[in-house]
């Protein structure tokens, strides 16, 4: 842990106020419930250039123009709602308090992560020199999602005389989180109306002017203990309403100040209107250790689902708790009621404003052996997006679905048209919307989902028209090619950024990208699988209400036969004339930069592009290798009429391996997955990597603009089916674990086919499921060679041979 950060088991605590680091402290100490949330900025700042109070709904966006160098560049942001968190003091009419370093004496900042509350107790000192004493905590609800509450406990240390608590809302923040977006449109909300309502509880309302959502934030800010005030007064500014309560204080007495904040939108269900719900809810709410009380309860019941224990390596532990309770913090079953997405960098800051790209396929996973009514919630955005995604498709020539690359709230593509190299400070344009193979990531995760439940009802409803539609669009833009005798898919981008065009073309794009293939003839096979799982009966209403021609099916099938893969150097090539680019002087790179992860911007800076090299951002062709066990793999190249054995995938991983910058924090999860079997020193070196991620922001800042949430799950995926060697094969839960030293046991809680609770204990010895006693079905269980019946209430152990 770096000076000044401790971490025992369920506390993430952070010793005295460090400017530098406090960006990445609010991120990692945000607070949400799925519906709602809120960095961990103390509550007396405001945004600055070293804090920056955010609070975010999930899936409410709105977009804006902006001119830039006479172009109109449009950008759909995650809104910054209004912030109900502001709450400072005076003392004796001096300053108010205002968080600058010079006025804190001591600092300490604790997330307590087993009940989902962030503390502080701070010391300031004013100009005059009087000391207050200022202790607070603070929750953002998990079972009313639209509470969030803040207790403030002062204490005049060294005078008395009268103290002045002001608690406000203010309407007057932007999204300006992230630096790299400044000199880009940056407001979305239009203030409507300030107003006090019954029992002193104040209400700002706005509405983002685009999307033309009413959001209203309501605050009851009541003394609770400390004697009556001796004066309470409601006012106004331009931006803001608040209230200030005085009271006469002394040293050793307490005055103890409770704030319940509510947020409403237009958008939500069961109620007449924002403002009135926001008002009644504010007003009824409990005090805080009523409210905190039932929040812990809930967090209890989640941290049993998500269980995870590793003896023998507390640290991974540790952080998987943190990453287990951002998780859980940015999607949760209200995330499920909602309209909403996987934001990849979490409801915690604006990068990449709060848009939904393929990390989805590194968090349903995780999600579905545990919450599955939350997966199955965010396949639903996919869902309700189909109808934008057809739209693409035929407005692109083609048949089927073609989803976003950066999404957002109705589905068309978001990926901004230039992003800025602040390394170079030239804005440039941005192709990787060309990364189609999001559509393969939407329907992975809906057999995924499917395999892991066995909700048939959810694939003849939703989910095989998803994977209908997927494929159509993959046989359409597949084109056959009559020299090769194969089908090509062309101009088109693969999961490594740093290639975007031949360095050669005057086009961007890249021909038979192997990921973008393999996957086509995965989803395209599946989709078939899919429509045979269906009854009968649905079969013919989806063919009919999708115009599924007869013949459609048995292409697919040959086209999925038929898709080609490229090799070089006896490996599997990331695209067509990979080989034909040159090799980069790695160790000169490194010598002159040291971390070179953004190769990218390092090269662009030097006038220079990573197209004319063989290096990759991130993993590319080994993402195959990361979603199929190595069998499946082998299955799926065969019917493509490929040979892809152990050798050629062990060549292929070296090959790649030597040449990615792990320019993406979900790199390291891939590679330790990958490795998991053929090299488990490796594998733990890169989990060890995977894991520091978001703890010690790796990628240089990135974290203090929102975490990384599919690098999170995919850890905690890492460590709950890939390194257990878990997976759902039709009715079989499959176990053939290879843990790395250094790791194990371990054990960890499933629910699965009705099951709560599994139990999942793992060795370097032995495996084990056990379940709780229940009416439930007994369930199929394979592990290494041996397969029973496992029966509600009983524990099936397998020895496992040592490996090598
Ligand atoms: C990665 C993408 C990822 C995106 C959002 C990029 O840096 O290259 O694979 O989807 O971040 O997390």
């Amino acid at each position: 842990m770096p000076p000044g950060v401790e971490h025992d088991g369920w506390t993430l605590r952070y010793a005295g106020f460090d400017p530098q680091q406090e960006g990445l402290r609010e991120a990692l100490c945000a607070l949400g419930n799925g519906y709602l949330a809120t960095r961990g900025a103390a509550p007396e700042t405001q945004a600055d250039a070293v804090h920056y109070p955010g609070t975010y709904l999930a899936g409410l966006y709105d977009r804006s123009v902006t001119r830039l160098a006479g172009h109109a560049v449009e950008n759909e942001d995650l809104v910054n709602i209004p912030n109900w968190l502001p709450l400072t003091f005076r003392a004796q009419d001096g300053d108010w308090f205002t968080g600058r370093a010079q006025e804190i004496v001591e600092h300490t900042v604790a997330l307590d992560m087993r009940h989902g509350i962030l503390s502080r107790h701070s010391r300031v000192r004013n100009a005059a020199g009087r000391i207050t004493a200022v202790r607070q905590k603070r929750l953002v609800h998990l079972v009313f999602p639209h509470i969030a509450a803040l207790q403030t406990t002062l204490e005049a240390e060294n005078w008395s005389g009268g103290l002045e608590v002001r608690s406000a809302v203010d309407g007057g923040v932007r999204n300006t989180g992230v630096a790299r977006y400044q000199g880009l449109a940056d407001c979305h909300l239009a203030l409507r109306r300030k107003h006090t309502a019954d029992a002193g509880v104040i209400v700002l309302e706005a509405e983002t002017p685009a999307s033309r959502v009413r959001i209203a934030t309501a605050a009851r800010t009541r003394l609770t203990t400390g004697g009556p005030p001796s004066e309470v007064r409601t006012w106004t500014d331009a931006t803001r309403i608040g209230t200030d309560i005085a009271v006469p204080v002394a040293p050793g007495r307490r005055v103890v100040v409770e704030k319940v904040a509510a947020v409403y939108t237009g958008r939500d269900p069961a109620i007449g209107d924002p403002v009135q719900a926001a008002v009644q809810s504010a007003g009824e709410a409990a005090d805080f250790e009523e409210l905190a009380a039932s929040h812990a309860r809930h967090w209890a019941e989640l941290w049993s689902r998500c269980h995870l224990d590793l003896e023998g390596a507390p640290e991974t532990e540790r952080t998987t708790r943190l990453y287990t309770f951002h998780i859980l913090q940015t999607l949760t079953t209200h995330t499920a009621e909602l309209d909403a997405g996987v934001p990849a960098r979490g409801l915690h800051g604006e990068a990449y404003r709060g848009h939904v790209f393929w990390d989805e396929l590194f968090v349903l996973p995780y999600l579905n052996l545990r919450l599955p009514e939350v997966s199955r919630g965010l396949l639903r955005y996919r869902y309700r997006r189909l109808g934008a995604a057809r739209r693409a498709a035929h407005d692109a020539g083609y048949q089927g679905a073609m989803f976003p690359w950066q999404s957002g709230s109705d589905g068309r593509e978001e990926t901004p048209a230039v992003h800025l190299n602040p390394q170079s400070g030239r804005w440039l344009p941005d192709h990787s919307h060309l990364q189609r193979h999001v559509g393969s990531a939407v329907a992975y995760n809906v057999w995924q989902y499917f395999q892991a439940t066995g909700d048939h009802a959810y694939l003849a409803a939703e989910g095989a028209e998803l994977l209908i539609e997927i494929a159509r669009f993959w046989a359409d833009l597949a084109r056959y090619d009559p020299v090769l005798r194969r089908y090509r898919i062309r101009g088109v981008m693969g999961p490594d950024e740093y290639h975007d065009a031949y360095p050669w073309a005057a086009e961007p794009g890249l021909d038979d990208n192997t990921y973008t293939n393999v996957m086509a003839s995965w989803v395209l096979h599946t989709a078939g699988r899919a429509l045979d799982l269906l009854p009968a009966y649905r079969r013919a209403e989806l063919a009919d209400r999708l115009r599924l021609g007869n013949g459609e099916p048995a292409h697919w099938d040959h086209v999925s036969r038929k898709l080609r893969v490229c090799f070089h150097d006896d490996v599997i090539s990331q695209f067509h004339r990979y080989g034909d680019l040159a090799e980069l002087d790695w160790d000169a790179y490194r010598e002159r930069y040291g971390d070179i992860r953004r190769l990218d911007r390092i090269l662009e800076a030097e006038g220079d592009t990573p197209n004319r090299y063989r290096v990759s951002k991130q993993a590319d062709v080994l993402m195959l290798a990361y979603l199929f066990p190595p069998d499946e793999l082998a299955r799926i190249f065969a019917r493509l009429g490929y040979a892809c054995d152990h050798d050629l995938l062990d060549r292929t991983m070296r090959y790649y391996l030597q040449r990615t910058a792990h320019g993406s924090t979900l790199s390291a999860v891939v590679h330790a997955w990958v490795l998991a079997r053929s090299d488990r020193a490796a594998s733990g070196r890169f989990l060890h990597e995977a894991m520091a991620a978001d703890v010690h922001d790796v990628q240089g800042g990135t974290t203090a603009e929102g975490i990384h949430l599919g690098a999170m799950a995919g850890c905690l995926d890492l460590l709950t089916r890939g390194y257990p060697g878990m997976e759902v094969q039709e009715d079989t839960l499959v176990l053939d674990p290879a843990l790395p030293a250094g790791i194990g046991p371990l054990e960890f809680h499933l629910r699965y086919r009705g099951h709560w609770g599994v139990r999942v204990h793992i060795s370097h010895r032995a495996a084990s499921v056990s379940l709780r006693p229940g009416q439930q079905a007994p369930i199929r269980v394979r592990i290494g060679s041996g397969e029973g019946t496992v029966e509600a209430g009983s524990t099936w152990r397998v020895a496992l041979p040592p490996r090598a």
